[in-house]
């Protein structure tokens, strides 16, 4: 476990050397939402190839960087795509990356992600806040030797999601009129979309919406006791009676053409935290 000490240590100095700042919230930019970061103002970019100890991004529509700036006026790490179990890679190696973030000194997380909806209600292309998941992932980032300077061996999930961030999220959707569902996510493997019989069973085990990324990450940033905020976008909605085929590039586009709302809640509950950090340090 020295070794994985070693690693982050290696991968946030080669940042910090080239990018000098003290970010607090890191963001993890899903499909179809990538374009998010060209609200970062000063973007230093980090291709992933490029940092040492970090996998390459394969996934369609993610492009594999991370981008470092300001964003509400506040340093911000922003991971333009993520990796996923889906590609090949250990749940350790998709989520090295938090861990990074985390040694950076981060300890808000912002994940954002697409992912089919389950309830009736649902339409395609609203934005989901997620108030529990359900690892059907098969595997957990947390297995193998604990490391104790990282986080405790057995982890509290009671709440995953942040409370006062998700009460956040909804007041600043309610100022801009953005509507905004929140519910259960089912996170799976992939990389296939679902039949007709695990959207039903996902639906009858309590989920609202299955997508394939987002609990891995979360369990790391809770490891290491950083509060964290996931909003999906409802990309395609999953009526086992009524389903419909659907493609990756339809996610895409669905979950592009709901970046703006995205957005707008992204920024304003960043806006928000950097005045609680702010007065933090400065009492
Ligand atoms: N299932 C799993 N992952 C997804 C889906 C889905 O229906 N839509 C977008 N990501």
């Amino acid at each position: 476990m020295d070794r994985l000490l070693t690693n982050i240590a290696e991968t946030t100095e080669f940042i910090q050397s080239r990018w000098k700042a003290q970010p607090r919230i890191g963001i993890i930019l899903g499909t179809g939402l990538g374009r998010l970061v060209d609200a970062i103002s000063s973007p230093q970019r980090f291709p992933y190839e490029d940092l040492p100890h970090v996998c390459s991004s394969t996934a369609l529509d993610h492009v594999g960087q991370l981008v470092c700036g300001r964003l509400e006026g506040v340093d911000v790490v922003a991971m333009q795509g993520r990796l996923h179990a889906y590609e090949g890679y250990s749940f350790q190696e998709i989520t090295y990356p938090v861990r990074v973030m985390h040694g950076l000194g981060i300890d808000r997380l912002i994940v954002t992600s697409a992912s089919g909806g389950m309830d009736p209600q649902h339409k395609a292309g609203q934005l989901m806040v997620l108030d529990d998941h359900i690892n059907l992932m098969g595997d957990n980032p947390l297995i193998g030797m604990n490391e104790d300077r990282l986080g405790p061996r057995y982890p509290d999930m009671s709440e995953p999601y942040d409370q006062k961030l998700r009460d956040m999220a909804f007041r600043i959707a309610r100022e801009h009129k953005i509507p905004l569902q929140r519910g259960v996510y089912v996170g799976v493997k992939g990389p296939n979309y679902e039949t007709r019989a695990e959207y039903r069973f996902f639906r009858l085990i309590g989920g609202d919406a299955v997508g394939m990324s987002t609990v891995p990450e979360t369990l790391v940033a809770r490891h290491s006791g950083m509060r964290v905020l996931a909003i999906t976008t409802i990309t395609n909605v999953c009526l086992p009676d009524n389903l419909q085929p659907v493609t990756g590039h339809d996610v895409v586009q669905v979950a592009d053409r709901a970046s703006r709302d995205m957005l707008t809640i992204l920024r304003g509950v960043i806006r928000q935290e950097a005045q609680q950090i702010q007065s933090e340090l400065f009492p």
